[in-house]
Order: C-alpha cells, then sequence, then structure tokens
C-alpha cells in the first residue's frame, strides 16, 4: 500500500518545502503536468520537475495530462522521474513509448479516464509497471470521488491477478479518509491525495492515516 501525495493542491510558491512536509511518510511525490489541451488547466512542466529533482529526495511520481506524451514523457524520465506515467487517449504508440520511458530508467504508468475501459489494454500489462485509473476527470484537484470507476478498479484487479502481474494498480482523484478504503477493497495499491493531504492541519499525519485505513480494508 503506498500513498503518492499530490503537490497539485500544495503551496507553488513554496514548492520544495511543501514537498519535504510530507516526505518521510510519502512513498512519492505525485507531480501532475497539465497542458492546457488535452485538460482545461495549466500547472508545471518539465523544468520545475528538473528542479524538484534536485531539491527533494522522495521519488517523483509523474503523471502526465499532456497532448502529445509520446513526445515529451520521455524527457521527464530523464529529468529524473522514478514514475512517468501517459494517458492512453493521448499516445499514439503506447507500447514504444512505455519502452522508451523504462530505457530511460523510470518506471512507466498508463493511465485511463473514468470513461476509458480497462479491458483494451490488457495485452499492454506486460509493458508497464503501473496502472492508473482516473476516479475523477483529469484537470483539476479538490473533484468528488467517481464510485462508478470502482468496478474498473475491481475488473483491473481480476485482470492482473489472472496475469499474475505485478504491475501497480492506482487511484487518482478525490481520494481521502471517506474514499480511500473503497478503493483499497477494489483492489488498488497506490493512492493519490491531493486535497485530502494538503487541506489537512498535518499532512504527514494524513498521509500516515490514509495507509492506515487502506491496509485495513485490504486485509478485510
Ligand atoms: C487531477 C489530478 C490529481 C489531483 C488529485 O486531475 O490528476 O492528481 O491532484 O487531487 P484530489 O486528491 O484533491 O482529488
Ligand atoms: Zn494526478
Amino acid at each position: 500500500m503506498q500513498i503518492a501525495p499530490s503537490i497539485l493542491s500544495a503551496d507553488f510558491a513554496h514548492l520544495a518545502a511543501e514537498c519535504e512536509r510530507v516526505a518521510g511518510a510519502s512513498d512519492w511525490l505525485h507531480v501532475d503536468v497539465m497542458d492546457n489541451h488535452f485538460v482545461p488547466n495549466l500547472t508545471i512542466g518539465l523544468p520545475v520537475v528538473q528542479s524538484l529533482a534536485k531539491a527533494v529526495s522522495t521519488p517523483m511520481d509523474c503523471h502526465l495530462m499532456i497532448e502529445d506524451p509520446d513526445r515529451w514523457a520521455p524527457q521527464f524520465a530523464e529529468a529524473g522521474a522514478g514514475s512517468v506515467t501517459f494517458h492512453a487517449e493521448a499516445a499514439n504508440a503506447p507500447v514504444r513509448l512505455a519502452r522508451t520511458i523504462r530505457a530511460a530508467g523510470a518506471r512507466a504508468g498508463l493511465a485511463l479516464n473514468p470513461a476509458t475501459p480497462v479491458e483494451p489494454y490488457a495485452d499492454l500489462l506486460g509493458e508497464i509497471d503501473m496502472l492508473l485509473l482516473m476516479t475523477v476527470e483529469p484537470g483539476f484537484g479538490g473533484q468528488p470521488f467517481l464510485d462508478l470507476v470502482l468496478p474498473k478498479v475491481r475488473r483491473a484487479r481480476q485482470l492482473l491477478r489472472d496475469r499474475d502481474s505485478k504491475v501497480w494498480l492506482q487511484v487518482d482523484g478525490g481520494v481521502s479518509e471517506h474514499t480511500i478504503e473503497r478503493c483499497a477493497q477494489a483492489g488498488a495499491d497506490v493512492f493519490v491525495a491531493g486535497s485530502a493531504v494538503y487541506s489537512a492541519d498535518d499532512p504527514a499525519a494524513m498521509v500516515r492515516r490514509l495507509r492506515t485505513l487502506a491496509q485495513a480494508a485490504a486485509a478485510d
């Protein structure tokens, strides 16, 4: 059970310090890259990721909500991200892209929007290290969790089980102390949380609480 706080909800004027607030408690720092084309929002890009790679010790989990990830994603791996996730809806050649990311030394993640079915990607599972199922429409932090994605999380977990796969199953969007147990019970094992972590009085304590809740729910 891994927790990846999303720095989208952090104070961008003090980004390195905000990362440090959760560093000891977190498995990954989730970095949301948005280009105002694939999603309506615009956040941070490659130069900020390059700087963060030097400033923070927690590995970065870069979630690229951008058009043309085939062109840009490998550079995030080369910048030092430990994991680079691109969207199936945006990639032209997902197999080639996943192989390029892995060759650059990062874990490769494939993300699916709420309306994108997982079954067409079953044969690609051997090419990736993580499958990200969005539990909101991508673009903004602080949106309500979409329960309608949970059946897909269960089906994805079954696909992984059938293949004896070690691919991680990540959920992102609306994950909080109120929703994380449902995600864990459905089979997710990596949890992104932005507003839930950074709106807490003690963000690191919230990360630990989320992990405890996920572990208990999965063990049920
Ligand atoms: C949404 C982003 C998420 C976002 C999650 O498009 O991919 O990572 O930061 O924020 P919360 O946890 O507030 O829904
Ligand atoms: Zn994200």
